[in-house]
């Protein structure tokens, strides 16, 4: 089954969004393998954002990052990659569709609330990096027939 990181970024944990987030992966059918709330140390923002490095806003986007607990996650299910980044919304909240939660919940992109993995491959390595083995839950969910076809 297709696995995605998803983080709530500090804004998203200072607001008192963690249930409306959570709420709305689940309500999409998506199923939960693994959740924990920590503070993210420099190393893990660095590695996490390694891509950005060099960008104008890459500097901003680690203090944004490491400023305030997040909620890490991990979400399964049919495109889920593909199905989280559309509940998420555009990078850019202005930009993002009416019903996604950038739209219903953000204004700017620094402060745009989660984070999802953007390919089925940096979501096997970012679960990695966020999460070890143990930490993985593999179940079935007695409504799986319901919703996965
Ligand atoms: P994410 O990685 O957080 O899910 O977001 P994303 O794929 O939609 O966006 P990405 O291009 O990976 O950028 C990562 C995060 O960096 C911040 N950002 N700021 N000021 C800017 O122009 C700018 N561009 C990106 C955002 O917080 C974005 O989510
Ligand atoms: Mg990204």
């Amino acid at each position: 089954m297709e696995q995605t990181l998803v983080l709530i970024k500090p804004d998203g944990v200072q607001r008192g969004l963690i249930g409306e987030v959570i709420s709305r992966l689940e309500r999409r059918g998506l199923r939960i393998v693994a959740a924990k709330f920590l503070a993210v140390d420099q190393k893990l923002a660095e590695t996490h954002y390694a891509i950005h490095e060099g960008k104008p806003f890459y500097e901003g986007l680690i203090r944004y990052i490491t400023s305030a607990p997040v909620m890490a996650m991990v979400w399964e299910g049919p495109n889920a990659v593909q199905a989280v980044r559309q509940t998420m919304g555009s990078t850019r909240p202005t930009e993002a569709q009416p019903g996604s939660i950038r739209h219903d919940f953000a204004l700017e992109v620094g402060r745009n609330l989660t984070h999802a993995s953007d390919s089925v491959e940096n979501g096997v390595e970012e679960v990695n990096l966020w999460f070890n083995t143990e930490e993985l839950v593999n179940w079935a969910r007695s409504i799986d027939p319901w919703v996965f076809e």
